[in-house]
């Protein structure tokens, strides 16, 4: 018999408890190799892997997998391919709704912290060099009445306008950048007469600040390219809490070195966890380790999702969340 839950990393409780429950567990040592999860996924021994970002299931593992679903410990699927898995009938499942607000409040923290100049000035502090009050110390921009682009318009996007329209912020987005979509009043809902729906050129040149909230796929991979920062404002910020490969992180470097843009706020980088040399020594920056999703309660409501999906593909069920039920439809 197979073990039912292969899981590559321990999840939060109440997580891992739910599925001791369910059926049976194999939780390694150590963290599974890329090799070591494809011998795994191939071995028949399994029937759901319980995975995490840094997981990753390209087509090649996914053509030779024997195993019924995967279950991802994440609202976002880029370390999966989606359509191999669908193919090969492998059903997947993700986390959505629970880390949106944390992930907005990130996107929050992100802009007031740049333009603030919030880790800066806690450096200075630390460091021994605040004499006391200054007229002109460290001062930063205000953000009311400043224009935050939102790149995307989906969940996060949305409770990222509801925060920044309550800090008197304007607010535009373009709803599937690099390209549009009409959006009517009724999927604007409560933002109608709220916000602007702009072109993804508009946006890029009229936004104080610039937030991505697209998941990664082909279509938005370097989507804030060279060319790009170099429309923004000079005077305009970057915030990026969705996916590192979305910004081209080395012509971001370059921007932000030349001015051709005023700072960044970034919560994801194209090879995490590695930075872009020349990024961490860029004082008008905010850079923070992939915590969007980072609280308590969030991440604990994560594993118990995370592992409701694991037990229902585990049964034969789809999942509670599933990216591709047509797996098992089709
Ligand atoms: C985190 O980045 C997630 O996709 O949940
Ligand atoms: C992610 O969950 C989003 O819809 O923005």
């Amino acid at each position: 018999m197979p073990t039912d839950f292969l899981v590559t990393t321990a999840l939060p409780e109440p997580g891992m408890t739910l599925l001791r429950e369910a059926g049976s567990v194999l939780l390694p040592d150590s963290p599974l190799t890329p090799s070591a999860l494809s011998e795994a996924c191939r071995s028949g021994e399994f029937r759901v892997v319980v995975a995490q970002l840094g997981d990753t299931f390209d087509s090649e593992l996914l053509e030779r997998a024997a195993i019924t679903g995967i279950s991802n410990y994440a609202v976002g699927v880029n370390n999966i391919d989606v359509a191999s898995a669908t193919r090969r009938s492998i059903i997947v499942g993700n986390t959505p709704g629970v880390l949106t607000d944390a992930t907005a409040d990130i996107a929050m923290l992100l802009i007031l912290g740049v333009a603030r100049r919030c880790v800066e000035a806690d450096q200075f502090l630390r460091s021994g060099k605040f004499t006391g009050w200054q007229p002109e110390l460290l001062l930063g921009h205000d953000i009311s009445g400043k224009t935050l682009g939102l790149a995307g318009f989906g969940r996060i996007a949305r409770a990222t306008a509801r925060r920044a329209i309550a800090f008197g912020m304007e607010v535009a987005f373009c709803p599937r950048p690099p390209g549009d979509r009409r959006v009517d009043d009724a999927e604007l809902g409560e933002f109608a007469g709220k916000v602007r729906h702009l072109n993804w050129p508009e946006l890029v040149e009229t936004s104080d600040f610039l937030s991505l909230h697209v998941p990664l796929t082909d279509h938005t991979r370097h989507l804030v390219n060279a060319e790009v920062l170099q429309r923004m404002k000079p005077t305009a910020i970057l915030v990026n809490t969705a996916r590192g490969p979305i910004v081209d992180e080395q012509a971001l470097v370059q921007a932000l070195r030349d001015g051709a843009i005023a700072g960044a706020g970034l919560d994801v980088y194209e090879e995490e966890p590695r930075l872009a040399p020349g990024l961490a020594e860029l004082p008008n920056t905010v850079l923070l380790p992939h915590l969007g999703s980072a609280t308590v309660a969030v991440r604990a409501e994560m594993a118990r999702l995370c592992a409701m999906n694991a037990v229902a593909i585990a049964r034969g069920k789809v999942p509670p969340h599933a990216v591709n039920p047509e797996a098992w439809t089709k």
